[in-house]
């Protein structure tokens, strides 16, 4: 079979199936199925031969995307801050608008780090899932001490794997509830990142793909998926350098802020706090300072 009649096929399949054509998504498939660059497949379009197995996984990998597997489970894959990161179904799919957090932790990198002249920054990226935050920060400034951790020990292998990918070695890795690794290890942070589940298990407004795909625990937090923040700011003078600049940043929900608002004020009493948005203009992050 060729690549036009493969093709062809899947679109038939898709039509069958009543789901949206999405070309670029079939491209993508296809690419990780031949290897062969996703702007050259119409270039080979008719003397690309497909073997027999490259035939079935092809169209094992069309069902799955009929059946709404995300694409990135399927091609196992997903772009990141301009870096291409192994996903599987043990993570959360990493979403666009928190590379904002990461831009944001660079900015206060390169504007802060001779504010640690004898000191590596120490950072710790909790509920790391797939090491997408951490490792994009680590990937852009090499020189900072990386800590990694998650309750899961399946994410925690996949974040391995997107370590070596990324050729970023000598980080600790802690498996552990939220911030208790850190706790016992009497361990203390410079800057600390963290995108936790936030979502209420009351949420009637979670569509179908992310539910039935995604990992219950990347998603979901008691408290009406308040717990995490109100026991980071309940806690964090116990996990970061106090005698130093210290930054956290912390991704919530887009209806989520006013809650968060009342914990902050309830909790902080000597640092200072800000909110950013996202590109949709919805509040997306707390930023936790004491300059
Ligand atoms: C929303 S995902 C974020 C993953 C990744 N940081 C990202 O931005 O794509 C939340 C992560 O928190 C982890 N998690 C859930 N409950 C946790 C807990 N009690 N302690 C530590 N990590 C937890 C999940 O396993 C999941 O990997």
């Amino acid at each position: 079979m060729n690549i036009s009649e493969a093709l062809d096929n899947a679109r038939k399949t898709i039509i069958k199936k009543k789901k949206k054509l999405i070309w670029r998504d079939i491209f993508e498939i296809l690419s990780e199925v031949t290897k062969l660059e996703i702007n050259k497949i119409h270039l080979y379009s008719d003397e690309f031969l497909l073997s027999i197995d490259e035939v079935k996984k092809f169209n094992e990998m069309i069902k799955s995307y009929c059946n709404n597997v995300p694409l990135s489970y399927i091609i196992k894959r997903r772009s990141f801050f301009g870096i291409n990161f192994y996903v599987d179904e043990r993570v959360l799919i990493p979403r666009f608008e928190t590379e904002i957090l990461v831009s944001n932790v660079l900015e206060f990198i390169n504007l802060f780090k001779n504010k640690y002249p004898n000191d590596r920054i120490k950072l710790f990226d909790i509920c790391t899932g797939s090491g997408v935050i951490g490792l994009s920060i680590k990937k852009n400034i090499s020189d900072i001490d990386l800590y990694l951790s998650d309750i899961s020990v399946d994410a925690l292998e996949v974040a391995k794997i997107n370590s070596n990918l990324l050729s970023i070695y000598g980080l600790f890795i802690y498996q552990g509830n939220f911030i208790d690794p850190f706790l016992k290890n009497n361990l203390r942070a410079n800057i600390i990142t963290i995108n936790p589940p936030y979502i209420s298990h009351a949420d009637k407004n979670l569509s179908n793909d992310v539910f039935l795909n995604e990992p219950r625990v990347s998603l979901f937090a008691e408290d009406d998926g308040l717990f995490f923040y109100k026991n980071l700011l309940q806690n964090y003078t116990r996990i970061v350098d106090i005698d130093k600049y210290f930054y956290i940043i912390i991704e919530f929900g887009f209806q989520q802020k006013k809650e968060i608002e009342k914990l902050c004020s309830q909790y902080i009493k000597n640092n200072s706090y800000k909110f950013i948005k996202d590109y949709s203009n919805n509040w997306r992050f707390l930023i936790l300072t004491n300059f």
